[in-house]
């Protein structure tokens, strides 16, 4: 067998297509719809998301409701602080009107209800935006619902709550988010990749969830694949920036507008 030479083999492995990375809907298809209802997870799957990610707080009741902010006041006008509210008091709540009228029976959905719209072989990113408290609840609510656990992915900003959902779910999937800051005089990035990994590694993270940043690049995807690390990234609405990403091996794009964004990235 004669050998190919090395340039035509690394060229020949450069031409083959960057595997495609899921397409999950950022609070529903929250382009088209009000973000975390359920009018916007089920456009989401109508526009053939592969996953779709919901924001969710344990309400003062003991409760798992979806939403985005600490409070109401953005969404529907109201003061109403979502951790400190009751479930049925919060569901009394129009969370549609602030983005079209017609939306205006659209309520803040439960955890259950946002998983009920899930077909088969998708995915749930549930991010959580409240404190570990809300635990022992997800994973009662995890294990009564009907979805494969291969199809729930948890996700937050809190390394304290990533590490209480790993411990408490090992056999679930946990990604930790995070965003970067500059600092001004030494121009550094925060966290650094250094930090980020010992992050990963002290709550058990199976990856990491990066906001699409422009300081993302090879060397430090490579450094998270070495450490067998899932690599998503969040909020991409730019084919640009799809397309750098899926370059770069991204597992997930998180996005407003998944529809709109496949047709644009397809290759
Ligand atoms: O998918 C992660 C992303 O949703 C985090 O940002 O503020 O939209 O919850 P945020
Ligand atoms: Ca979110």
């Amino acid at each position: 067998m004669r050998t190919l030479p090395l340039l035509l083999v690394l060229l020949m492995a450069d031409s083959t297509p960057a595997a495609q990375p899921l397409i999950v809907a950022h609070r529903g298809a929250s382009h088209d719809a009000p973000e975390n209802t359920l009018a916007a997870f089920k456009l989401a799957w109508e526009q053939g998301a592969d996953a779709i990610e919901g924001d969710f707080y344990l309400t003062k009741d003991g409760k798992i409701i979806c939403t985005h902010d600490k409070d109401m006041k953005r969404l529907a006008g109201s003061d109403a602080v979502v951790a400190k509210s009751t479930f049925d008091d919060l569901r009394k709540l129009d969370v549609g009107s602030w983005k079209d009228a017609k939306f205006a029976a659209q309520r803040m959905p439960s955890l259950k209800e946002v998983m009920a719209t899930v077909p088969a072989g998708k995915q749930i990113f549930i991010e959580i935006k409240c404190g570990p408290e809300i635990v022992p609840v997800l994973n009662e609510e995890l294990q009564a619902s009907s979805l494969q656990p291969e199809q729930t992915v948890i996700i937050a900003f809190s390394a304290q709550v990533i590490a209480a959902c790993k411990k408490a779910m090992p056999n679930r999937k946990a990604h930790w988010l995070t965003s970067y800051k500059q600092d001004k005089e030494t121009k550094a990035w925060s966290p650094s990749l250094e930090s980020i990994l010992r992050t990963l590694k002290d709550t058990k993270a199976d990856g990491l969830d990066t906001n699409a940043h422009a300081i993302i690049d090879a060397p430090f995807v490579k450094v998270l694949r070495a450490a067998k690390l899932e690599f998503h990234c969040w909020t991409v609405d730019d084919p640009a920036v799809a397309r750098r990403f899926i370059e770069l091996g991204a597992d997930s794009i998180t996005t407003n507008r998944p529809a709109w964004l496949r047709e644009k990235i397809k290759s």
